[in-house]
Formats: structure tokens, sequence, C-alpha cells
């Protein structure tokens, strides 16, 4: 184990009003009823990853009703250099955010999160592959953001261009800027594609380190959509040229841009044919897992950024025969891994040195040492 997150403290996180933790380096197990706080420690851990929760978008609802500020701190300890470091993040109402590294002011999350990667398993990541395209980018980017520096600068710079075309091509008075913002968003799409595509293939040669969680389900192929026709080559930018002219009109009729990187998808098929329409809820599910994991397998190309999976409603996600499996998957990483669900885990997910915590009205108490 290298880095790895030894302690947190939480303060009004919902119902959390003060918590510190100590954490084991393999896995911490959270028991607890309904409504006892379990998603709210994870919600907190979201927030000190990438300063907001993965339930709701408005800090407001992750406050304690009664407080200001929700205020998370972390320490990582980095076991060969022998050196710990300590994070923070502090957010209030008004939306204010103040984000500490060893007690020095910073203005980016992505700082922390470049720390912190997180990958989170929840009962929703049955979307990842039913829902929209959004969650599937996502993680994509987030593979590329940890794989590599330069993403983040391209992709924000992406982001902007993308709004100004999009202005031009929904208000008149901004038209006259079109051809310009259309040659730069241009100009952008072959470093996104390249970007989303080495993540395309990290995440597939990882995906066959936990080939036991969808084996049965059949054979799986994932494939990356560019966010352009199938024909049109992403990287060819006298190609991109043509296709957004003769695009224009039916651009300018949707008031906004229709192709490039920010339409981009992965094409995830069955035994050939879309996994939506050939797999069961279950299956899709189990799917979902395997993407998330192969996911937090691919960023830590490295020791130093080896990262930790969350699993919220262990139980609510897998009937025993899959939470069986995914045990024999975990035991094979080298994550550190933080579970919560209502009742005890199955002995395979409990490693001589797990914590084992019990979780009441915003209580976090070490069962075990
Ligand atoms: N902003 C808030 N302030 C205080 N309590 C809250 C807030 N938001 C939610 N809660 C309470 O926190 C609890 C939610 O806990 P949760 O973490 O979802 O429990 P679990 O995951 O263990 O089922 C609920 O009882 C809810 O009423
Ligand atoms: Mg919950």
């Amino acid at each position: 184990m290298s880095v790895w997150l030894q302690h947190i403290a939480i303060q009004h996180c919902r119902l959390i009003q003060q918590a510190a933790v100590n954490l084991s380096p393999t896995v911490n197990f959270l028991t607890g009823a309904n409504g006892s706080g379990k998603s709210s420690f994870l919600e907190a851990l979201c927030v000190l990853s990438r300063g907001r929760s993965f339930r709701t978008h408005r800090i407001t609802d992750l406050i304690n009703q009664q407080a200001e500020t929700i205020t998370v701190t972390g320490r990582l300890l980095d076991d060969v250099l022998e050196t710990s470091y300590r994070l923070g993040i502090a957010k209030q109402r008004n939306g204010q955010t103040r984000i500490r590294i060893n007690h020095v002011d910073v203005s980016q999350q992505a700082e922390l999160s470049s720390h912190l990667p997180l990958t989170l398993i929840h009962p929703d990541s049955l979307d990842l592959i039913a829902g929209s395209p959004v969650q599937r980018r996502s993680l994509l980017d987030w593979l590329a953001f940890y794989r590599e520096a330069e993403f983040q600068l391209e992709w924000k710079n992406y982001q902007r261009i993308l709004k100004q075309r999009n202005a031009c091509l929904r208000d008149l008075k901004q038209r006259y800027a079109l051809t310009d913002w259309t040659k730069q968003l241009i100009q952008a799409q072959p470093k996104l594609y390249q970007f989303r595509l080495r993540a395309t293939e990290a995440l597939i040669a990882a995906l066959n380190s936990v080939s036991l969680l969808y084996q049965s389900i059949g054979q799986i192929q994932i494939k990356l959509h560019t966010g352009f026709p199938a024909q049109v080559d992403p990287t060819n930018l006298q190609v991109l040229q043509g296709f957004y002219q003769a695009r224009q009109e039916q651009e300018l009729r949707y008031g906004m841009s229709l192709y490039g990187a920010h339409r981009g998808d992965l094409l995830i098929t069955i035994n050939g044919e879309p996994a939506m329409r050939r797999a069961s809820r279950g299956q899709l599910k189990l799917l979902g897992i395997a993407l998330l994991l192969a996911q937090s397998e691919a960023i830590s190309t490295n020791e130093a950024k080896r990262g930790i999976i969350a699993i919220d409603d262990l139980a609510a996600e897998l009937d025993v025969d899959n939470q069986y499996l995914l045990a024999q998957v975990l035991q094979k990483t080298q994550k550190q891994l933080i579970i919560t669900g209502t009742r005890q885990p199955l002995p395979e997910f409990l490693p001589t040195d797990a914590h084992l915590f019990h979780v009441e009205q915003g209580q976090i108490h070490l069962l075990n040492t």
C-alpha cells in the first residue's frame, strides 16, 4: 500500500454533526439502519475528493440544517515516503469554498481531486449503462484527468469554446463570430478525441482484471463514439471544416453545437448488440460496477495514485451470489475500500486488518480494532 486515507473528519454533513474516523488501508465497512448516515459519510468523502456530493449538486442540501458550513478534512499517508499530507475543504451555504492542502490555501478543486482519486459505486450505477451519455463521458474524462496532466486545460478550453459557439448559434446579435468559434471548435477536436481514445483503451485493458464480474453475461465490447457520424475522422481538420459547413443550417435551427467531443459516448455491446437491449437489470448493474472498478484500476498508472473505491449500500446493489463475485474481484485490487450496508458483510469482504464501523444517528463507532 502506498498512499491511503488514514483519517477523515467531518463536520455538519447532513445529520453527521461531528465525526472523526481512523480508516484501515484495506477494507472499511460501515453498517447501520436506514437513515443512520452511511451515505452521508460517503457524500462527505466525495466532497473532499470532488467538491460535491454524488447525490446532489446543491451544497445546501448537504449542509446540516442548523449549520452554515460543511467541513471535511483528511490525512493521507504515504507509506513509502513516510510522509503524510492534509487535505481540507469547507463549503458555505452562500457557495464560498475554502480548500487547503498541508495548511496552504489552494484555489482549484482539481488539486484535491488529484490527491484523492475516488470511484463511487452507488444504487444509480445502473444508469452508467442505461442512462444518458453524460455519465459515460464523465467516466472517460475522469480517467483522462488522472492519467494525463494536460487534459484538464484542454477540457476547460473546449467548454469555453463550446459555450461561445452555442451563443453564436442561438443569438443573431453574436452570429458575426460564428465562423471564428467554429474554427476554434474544430481545432480543439483532435486533442479531445485522442484523450478520450487513450482513456477508452486504458478502460478496456483494465476491464480484463474484473472479468469475473461480467463473463457470464456474454462477450462485452466497448467502443468510443466520437461525437461525429462514423465516417467523419475527428483528427482531420479539413474534413471537419467541410462537415461543420454542411451541417451549419441544422445547427442554426437547433441553436446549439450538435457534433463534437461534447457529444461523444461509449458504445457498449453484449454479443454484438447494444447492452441496453440485451441485458437484464441485474446484468446492467454488474456491468456498470465492472466499468467503475476498471476505471479505478486504470486511474492508478502508478502506486502513488492508488485511489479509493467506495460502495454505497452493497446489498441493495447486488444479490448474495454477485456479492461473492465482487468480494473475489475486490480481494485482488490494491485499492482502499469503503463500503456501507444495512447488514454485516459477508466474511469474504473482511481481511484481518479491516475496520468495521457502526453508524447510528450520524455517530460513527469503530466495532473492532
Ligand atoms: N441537511 C440536512 N441536515 C440534517 N439532516 C439531514 C440533512 N439532509 C438529510 N438529513 C437526514 O440525514 C439522514 C440521511 O442519512 P443517509 O446518510 O441517507 O442514511 P443511510 O445512508 O444510512 O440510509 C436522514 O435521516 C435525513 O433526514
Ligand atoms: Mg444510504
